[in-house]
């Protein structure tokens, strides 16, 4: 009897420790915000949405970019889409790739497209109704980690907060999550470097200026963000705090990074790195034209897209010298553009759109020609596909030149773009098995995961909200100031330490040499003296 109720209690205990565990868990609301408006953004993310939804959270996602699955039930998407045409206005690729235009210039414009963008979003109905329903409660705010001003939904919603970079994150952040911030080892990605892994002296001057200035940019005090915030307050309240003391309260960052694209990094146990392999949706068909046109090549097909962001007439000179080149060659091309075109080749087949991870899993595309987005590098690299790179700005710059040092393709200046660059990298790079056989190597490291990337994100999301936040993984160096963490007082006082004994030395040494020194002058005197004692002696 005894037995029977012990193992009765047992079982109940289990049972409603499992109802606890799982309830709890299951009824998290989760808010995700994703304000950037590039798509390679949201595609690195979306995967997250959807496991987090299927697994029984209830998420609601403000996007530029929503996925309109009508599957994912648990899924409530705020579309604030229109953030898009802003970009397109503002001609934010063109500012971004334009090398007259001097870094501050350019942080100036991208600001001030930040800012309409922001106040769009706020003053969006949905963000709107979010804002000021009263019974609204959030158990974790989950926000793109590009810029602050998205963070102060934590504050609004009084909630835990993750942040989520598509690419690296930002050398602030690194350095608020009390990761190593160092300029040379890991220059900031959007710092175009020639070589990655060796810069020059003039790369690691510039490097750690940049990394002081978007430091002092990203400072409180900062006049920098004083409008943007402005505007948060306009549509939050007046007494929203500082942005940085808002990211003092990210609990972890989710980062997409991994070996073969970044310079390698340690992290705190705040920081977790999805590299890679997050965004791999399953297989699936290709359209039956695309497959058929891709299973009749020949030889090799190729597929060209140079990301969502390269329009007008940056896309258009270089379309113009890639279509003669295949009236030249045998192999099938797929070119993503929605640039209109005449004289087009019959080996070449034009879309606005191609499903680009199925396409790249075909067994006959054999080169992908990229601008070299992160995702288009991880999806191509996955694959065991090698790449020619045309980059533009941002980090596609740094991306290709690491990619060239792990050996899986070749690069062409984006100024250098001409039918002769064009027809000897395709033709070197397809006729060259060394560049095949180093995707195939870089895809074996990446697919060889001690978890696979997106498991890892929702094990960590789920920690979050069971602790309602992560505030024992804070690294204390997050919060120090540098005279502390690079220990300049302690430095300082060895120093001076040093400094006295090298000047009790001199001193000491100096009369010593005195005193010899008037004992040699003083010889005769000395002799005199010695005589005379010894004489007296006698
Ligand atoms: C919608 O989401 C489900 C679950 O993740 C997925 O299986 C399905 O492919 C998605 N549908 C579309 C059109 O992407
Ligand atoms: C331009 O491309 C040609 C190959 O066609 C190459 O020889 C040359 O070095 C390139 N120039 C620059 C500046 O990259």
């Amino acid at each position: 009897m005894q037995c029977h109720s012990e193992s009765l209690s047992m079982w109940l205990y289990l049972f409603f420790s499992i109802i606890v565990h799982v309830s709890h868990v299951n009824s998290a609301n989760i808010l995700g915000i994703m304000p950037t408006a590039s798509y390679s953004h949201h595609q690195a993310v979306q995967p997250l949405w959807a496991e987090l939804s299927l697994r029984g959270h209830s998420l609601t996602v403000v996007t530029t970019h929503p996925m309109k699955n009508t599957s994912l039930v648990n899924l409530t998407e705020i579309d604030v889409s229109q953030v898009q045409e802003i970009y397109e206005k503002r001609k934010f690729s063109e500012i971004a790739s334009d090398e007259n235009i001097s870094f501050l210039e350019k942080a100036d414009l991208l600001m001030d497209m930040v800012d309409e963008s922001d106040e769009l979003i706020l003053s969006s109905p949905g963000v709107q109704n979010l804002i000021h329903d009263k019974n609204r409660h959030f158990d974790l705010l989950i926000v793109e980690a590009l810029l602050p001003g998205m963070t102060s939904f934590s504050w609004r919603f009084n909630c835990p907060m993750i942040g989520i970079s598509p690419l690296d994150t930002s050398s602030f952040f690194h350095q608020h999550m009390g990761n190593p911030n160092h300029p040379v080892v890991n220059p900031e990605k959007n710092l175009p470097v020639n070589d990655p892994e060796n810069l020059t002296f003039i790369e690691r001057l510039v490097s750690l200026i940049y990394n002081v200035v978007t430091e002092v940019m990203f400072n409180d005090k900062s006049k920098y963000f004083e409008k943007n915030h402005k505007i948060y307050q306009k549509y939050l309240g007046k007494d929203l705090p500082h942005f940085e003391s808002l990211w003092k309260n990210i609990a972890l960052m989710f980062i997409n990074t991994s070996p073969i694209f970044q310079n390698v990094r340690p992290l705190n146990p705040n920081t977790i790195a999805f590299g890679g392999t997050g965004h791999i949706r399953n297989a699936q068909a290709l359209p039956k034209d695309l497959q058929e046109f891709l299973d009749n090549s020949d030889q090799a097909a190729i597929y060209f897209s140079l990301g969502s962001n390269i329009v007008g007439s940056q896309m258009r000179n270089i379309l113009e010298e890639i279509l003669p080149v295949f009236s030249e060659l045998p192999f099938r091309l797929l070119l993503k553009t929605d640039v209109q075109l005449e004289n087009i080749p019959n080996n070449v087949k034009i879309q606005s759109w191609f499903p680009q991870q199925d396409v790249l899993r075909h067994p006959k595309v054999k080169l992908f020609i990229t601008q070299g987005g992160l995702q288009s590098l991880q999806e191509a690299v996955y694959n065991a596909i090698p790449v020619i790179g045309i980059p533009f700005f941002g980090d596609q710059i740094t991306n290709i030149n690491k990619m060239l040092k792990m050996g899986y393709g070749i690069k062409i200046d984006k100024d250098n773009v001409t039918r002769e660059s064009l027809k000897s990298a395709i033709l070197e790079v397809i006729n060259n098995s060394k560049y095949q056989e180093k995707a195939k190597q870089m895809s074996e490291i990446l697919k060889d995961e001690e978890v696979p990337g997106l498991q890892r994100l929702i094990w960590w999301t789920e920690y979050v909200i069971r602790h309602k936040g992560a505030d024992h993984l804070k690294s204390l160096a997050g919060e120090m100031p540098h005279w502390k963490y690079f220990m300049l007082d302690v430095l300082s006082f060895i120093g001076f330490i040093i400094f006295i004994i090298i000047f009790l030395i001199y001193y000491i040494v100096k009369y010593v040499y005195r005193l010899l020194y008037y004992l040699f002058n003083r010889q005769k005197l000395k002799k005199y003296l010695q005589k005379f004692l010894i004489g007296n002696e006698i």
